[in-house]
């Protein structure tokens, strides 16, 4: 192969990997899941809330409660609100991200 027809290769080849490699959420929803069933599952599993079962993690209930975004997400694990613990200095700040990013990811997956 000439010089030339190797760097036409190189630059498609560079061009195909960064369409793929854009990700859409900043933290790690694999390590959120496991995150997520260590801390959230007891009221949480399958997205639902055994105590208060109009804030679920649907989609639609997130929607409704302006919680579909990782900064609102992150907020609410933080610092907790009413029935909710707060997670902070239980979980550290890459841990909150991660399962923030997995309960949006499988909020839209429909879990
Ligand atoms: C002891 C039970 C409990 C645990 C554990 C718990 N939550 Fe919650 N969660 C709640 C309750 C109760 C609410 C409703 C709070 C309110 O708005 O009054 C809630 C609400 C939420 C909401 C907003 C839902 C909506 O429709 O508005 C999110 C998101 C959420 N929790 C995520 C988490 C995550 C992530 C974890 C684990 C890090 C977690 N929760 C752990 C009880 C819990």
């Amino acid at each position: 192969m000439s010089t030339r027809l190797l760097s036409i290769w190189l630059v498609f080849v560079t061009a195909v990997m960064l369409m793929f490699a854009t990700p859409a959420l900043a933290g790690d929803a694999e390590s959120g899941a496991k995150i997520f069933s260590a801390n959230c599952a007891a009221c949480h599993a399958g997205g639902r809330n055994v105590i208060d079962g109009a804030k679920t993690l649907q989609k639609d209930a997130l929607e409704k409660y302006e919680m579909n975004s990782i900064e609102a997400i992150t907020y609410q694990v933080v610092h907790g609100k009413n029935a909710m613990p707060a997670f902070q200095g239980r979980l550290s700040d890459a841990q909150i991200d991660d399962v923030a990013t997995y309960v949006l990811s499988q909020s839209e997956k429909g879990w």
